[in-house]
């Protein structure tokens, strides 16, 4: 199957146009499954609480959801994309599954960065894999990369495949993905935004591109530039993320000793 990410530079608050721009895209491409950016419907560099829940969406009632929904279904492609959601009064910066059945699922950010905590509620879903048609897709957000464990625990639900909207700030984490999917076997999309934010006096944030599909033996397969808007797609063969053999002496699952990883 066909992996891939649509490395966008959104236009900050301005949904409609963010959305409308993944469906002409969308209609020209053949890939499986494509990776858009966290909060790439929004934007990221909120400065007011306010703001933010002006510009969220319920899940899966609102707008965003519905539309990629739509195209997943007419275009019989799965989309994994960051949003801001609203549940009542929380906010999340989510990221959602549709494909061509609609919506599949929802995934609330579980470690948030810098400035998101003071918009966001931390998720409260846990990490999720949805068997598709495709294979097993998990959802992770971005700074998620930062601890292991969100990996780790996807892939031990049966992930063979990390859809991971980020808005990258940092340089590090292109260069982890490798050792996050080869500890764990799985593929990775890790779709990043591009462009600079400098909103409300606010520093101005520059994202790094570089958005990435890395095999499950750590292998690099694409890499985008750092300042361009990029669609990038590779081959991959899930059912190689099955197999957790290094060896035949070394499983990387049955290996694990978890009465030593207690702190
Ligand atoms: C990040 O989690 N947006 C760096």
């Amino acid at each position: 199957m066909k992996a891939a990410f649509f490395q966008t530079a959104p236009v900050f608050g301005d949904i409609k146009k963010n959305v409308e721009r993944v469906s002409d895209l969308v209609s020209s491409r053949t890939a499986d499954l494509i990776v858009l950016p966290e909060l790439f419907n929004t934007g990221y560099q909120f400065i007011s609480k306010a703001e933010v829940r002006e510009l969220s969406e319920e899940v899966p009632k609102g707008y965003t959801t519905q539309r990629l929904a739509e195209i997943s279904a007419e275009k019989s492609v799965y989309i994994a994309a960051g949003v801001a959601e609203r549940d009542g009064d929380s906010l999340y910066n989510s990221a959602i599954l549709t494909g061509p059945e609609g919506f599949i699922g929802v995934y609330r950010k579980t470690h948030l960065f810098y400035e998101e905590k003071l918009w966001f509620t931390p998720g409260d879903t846990g990490f999720s894999v949805w068997k598709t048609g495709i294979g097993a897709i998990g959802l992770m957000i971005c700074f998620d990369w930062f601890f292991p464990e969100s990996a780790r625990t996807l892939a031990l639900k049966g992930a063979e495949i990390i859809a991971h909207p980020s808005n990258l700030v940092l340089p590090y984490c292109p260069d982890a993905m490798i050792t996050r999917c080869l500890e764990n076997r799985v593929f990775a999309v890790t779709a990043n935004r591009t462009g600079h934010e400098e909103r409300g006096g606010k520093e101005r944030l520059t994202f790094i591109g570089t958005s990435q599909i890395t095999s499950c033996r750590g292998k690099v397969l694409l890499r985008a530039s750092a300042a361009r808007e990029e669609f990038g797609e590779a081959e991959v063969d899930l059912n190689e993320a099955r197999d957790k053999n290094l060896n035949t002496f070394n499983n990387l699952f049955e290996d694990r000793r978890e009465a030593f990883y207690k702190s």
